[in-house]
């Protein structure tokens, strides 16, 4: 499934027919933190850059107007963009609750992108939506147990005839909307270690059967290379990484959103219900502590952008908040941000973090 990268002591990422230097994936992070300046910066570095799809177009002038054509419209732009900024391997993030996520996907596709990675709901319609003509960027849903990853694969390989490329599974530590109940992310049944080996146990027969291998990527709470080796010992074939890339020079959000990460402290870093009907993780600050309290407001919502949505219950609309937290405007939004994320002590740049994250898998055994 991988050999050993010659230039530091990590495999590659071999997924099909691509190879991936470094088995280092860079989260796709909305609203608007991972863009082509951050995508194109990790590919540069041979790993994987991803773009974030959310709320892709809210700074366009036409977004009011056709919120869906302005997202399409930027998510092509930006993928162009990233591509004129690296030769690297790049990737676009969508969530599954986003309504029409299916134009999107078919969008980044018909403008180059070379993997999609899907997460908050099951992709089952994700296949059907390519264009034939065009190649087929790798598929990588992104789970948080093996019952997904299998249901999943016997879905595709019905109706579409193949299954998806790779897995990332996603456990409790991760930053942004997470795939589990409250109480199942303290509960150590769900934790990342033990979850990835309940997804590599499940496709197990599905690999074999089929005669494919289906590489398991791990996300939530890596922060060193020595958490790197740890998965990759696992059975993992990389890891996708989020935080750590938020407290990066080349990360696309204003940097009052990356001095939260810098100056956080472990118990600053907490779980809100979001109005998509998922918990998150996030940064705490007067604007979630008002909204933990359910006060008496209602907010109208203008674009029912969300699926899942609890529109007519939301105390706000959280595609506005990550808005104002991109810009940095904290007083109206909030920073998502992994459990990890008050050990940040200061911004780096992409390529000194990969440096650290090499040197520190080389060095522990
Ligand atoms: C600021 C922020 C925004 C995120 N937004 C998204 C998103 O839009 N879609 C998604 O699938 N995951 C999102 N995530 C999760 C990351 O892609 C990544 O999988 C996760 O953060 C990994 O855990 P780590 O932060 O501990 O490395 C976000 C994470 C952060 C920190």
């Amino acid at each position: 499934m991988s050999d050993v990268n010659s230039q530091n002591c990590m495999p590659k990422l071999v997924i099909g027919d691509l190879e991936i230097n470094k088995p280092i994936i860079q989260g796709g992070m909305g609203l608007g933190v991972s863009l082509a300046g951050l995508a194109s910066a990790v590919a540069n570095e041979g790993g994987v850059g991803v773009i974030s799809a959310v709320g892709i177009g809210m700074f366009d002038s036409e977004f009011k107007s056709n919120p869906l054509q302005a997202n399409l419209k930027c998510l092509r732009e930006e993928i162009i963009k990233a591509r004129g900024m690296t030769d690297g391997v790049l990737g676009f993030n969508i969530l599954i609750a986003i309504s029409n996520h299916t134009d999107y996907i078919r969008v980044a596709q018909e403008a180059g992108i070379d993997m999609v990675f899907t997460g908050a709901g099951l992709p089952l319609d994700v296949p059907g939506c390519l264009n034939p003509d065009v190649k087929r960027p790798k598929l990588v849903p992104i789970v948080s147990g093996g019952r997904a990853a299998a249901m999943i694969c016997r879905r595709w390989k019905k109706r579409h005839g193949f299954v998806p490329d790779a897995f990332v599974v996603e456990g409790p530590l991760a930053g942004g909307h997470l795939g589990f109940s409250k109480e199942e992310i303290s509960d150590p049944k769900c934790s990342l270690d033990n979850i990835l080996v309940d997804v590599l146990e499940s496709i197990k027969d599905i690999e074999s059967n089929y005669g494919q291998s289906i590489p398991v990527i791990a996300a939530g709470g890596i922060y060193t290379g020595k958490d790197i080796k740890r998965v990759l010992e696992l059975g993992a074939s990389g890891v996708q990484m989020g935080t750590r890339f938020v407290a990066t020079e080349e990360c696309d959000v204003s940097d009052i959103f990356k001095k939260l990460y810098v100056e956080c402290k472990e118990e600053d870093i907490r779980i809100i219900d979001s109005p998509i009907g998922l918990p998150g993780r996030v940064i705490n600050n007067a604007f979630v502590e008002m909204f933990s309290g359910k006060p008496d407001i209602k907010v109208k919502c203008p674009y029912a952008c969300i699926t899942s949505c609890k529109r007519d219950k939301a105390l706000y609309c959280i595609a506005e908040a990550l808005l104002h937290a991109k810009v940095g405007d904290m007083k109206e939004g909030f920073a998502f941000a992994g459990a990890n994320a008050y050990r940040i002590k200061e911004i780096i740049t992409v390529h000194e973090l990969f440096e650290q994250l090499c040197n520190d898998y080389c060095a522990s055994n």
